[in-house]
């Protein structure tokens, strides 16, 4: 019966046809999608803390409540992908356990800090727009609730990606200044952003069997191609320069030729290493040791509920 059950599986998955939590699925699937929605999950809450830092400090009603908006829809994008890693057996509070424990990873990007205002508008056009191309193809994995769960969040981070954008238009059509800190944050942001795309496919243990089994369906570098082709000309339109002298379209190949990412850097941020990986797990930690009543009283109210068959 095993074996039926595995072959049906692979049937399901090479018709390109959906599976879903009641149906049989390999241990190392299952392993698998645990591993990549949890990380997903923990980066979208860990990714509210750089930007959550600047909404007491925004310069204007308008961009506060923009900025606001864009910080809640990040921790509702964790709820749906929490929710959608439990329809695998395995439960939030075991998971949040794990992130605080430096157990999980979450996503480099977010262990870089933010030091000015143009950081908002960076974050907004480059980060969230490296997690769109990385994340539409996801709306197409092979298992339901995850791809499901992200196309609600592509819509969304398409609105996070031109508030971005419109905030940097804004700047660079401002002062001097506000220009200098606009290209000094693309500095700082451009090389960490092509990271998040993760390591190079030779370098890349997951990439293969994720892509056999349509979790993955393109490769970390052709994502990472496609998002330095589409953000070349958006640089062009801001007036700001991309921080790498290699960068060149090859007529060719039909793409832009760009330089090395700093691999060594990569993998010390993932391995805890990066500028700001220990504020972040410490500051997550005192949130989840702060939550602990409302969590108490939660489970307290709802204990009384099934008590009085209500
Ligand atoms: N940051 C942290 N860890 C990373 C990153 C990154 N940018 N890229 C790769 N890694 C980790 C992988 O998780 C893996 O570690 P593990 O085996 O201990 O879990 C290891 O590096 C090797 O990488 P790959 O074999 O390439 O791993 P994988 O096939 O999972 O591909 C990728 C990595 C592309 C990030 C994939 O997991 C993915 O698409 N995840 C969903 C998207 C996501 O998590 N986005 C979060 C940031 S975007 C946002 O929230 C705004």
């Amino acid at each position: 019966p095993e074996l039926d059950l595995e072959a049906g599986f692979d049937r399901t998955i090479e018709a390109d046809q959906r599976i879903e939590p009641r149906d049989w699925m390999p241990e190392a699937y299952r392993k698998t999608l645990i591993r990549q929605i949890a990380q997903h999950a923990h980066s979208e809450i860990i990714g509210m803390q750089p930007e959550g830092n600047w909404i007491l400090r925004a310069p204007s009603l308008r961009r506060k409540s923009i900025l606001l908006a864009k910080v809640q829809d990040e921790a509702g994008h964790g709820m749906y992908l929490y929710a959608a890693a439990e329809t695998l057996g395995v439960d939030r509070e075991e998971l949040t356990e794990k992130l605080i424990d430096g157990k999980q990873k979450y996503s480099s990007i977010f262990n870089y800090p933010t030091l000015s205002y143009a950081d908002i508008g960076v974050i907004g056009w480059l980060v969230d727009g490296a997690a769109i191309c990385n994340q539409v193809p996801l709306c197409r994995c092979s298992y339901g609730p995850y791809a499901r769960a992200m196309v609600r969040i592509c819509k969304e981070e398409s609105f996070h990606q031109r508030q971005g954008y419109e905030l940097l238009l804004a700047m660079v059509n401002g002062t001097d200044r506000q220009r200098e800190m606009v290209q000094e944050s693309v500095n700082r942001f451009w090389w960490p952003s092509l990271m998040m795309f993760g390591p190079p496919d030779d370098d890349s243990p997951n990439s293969a069997q994720s892509m056999e089994w349509g979790i993955k369906r393109h490769t970390n570098d052709e994502l990472r191609q496609r998002f330095v082709d589409m953000s070349v000309p958006q640089a062009e339109m801001l007036g700001v320069t991309l921080p790498d002298p290699e960068l060149v379209w090859n007529e060719e190949r039909q793409a832009h030729d760009y330089g090395t990412p700093d691999w060594d850097e990569f993998k010390a941020v993932i391995a805890g290493s990066g500028p700001a990986n220990a504020q972040r797990i410490a500051h997550r930690r005192r949130a989840h040791e702060n939550g602990a009543w409302v969590r108490e009283a939660a489970q307290a109210y709802a204990d009384k509920r099934a008590g009085a068959g209500a």
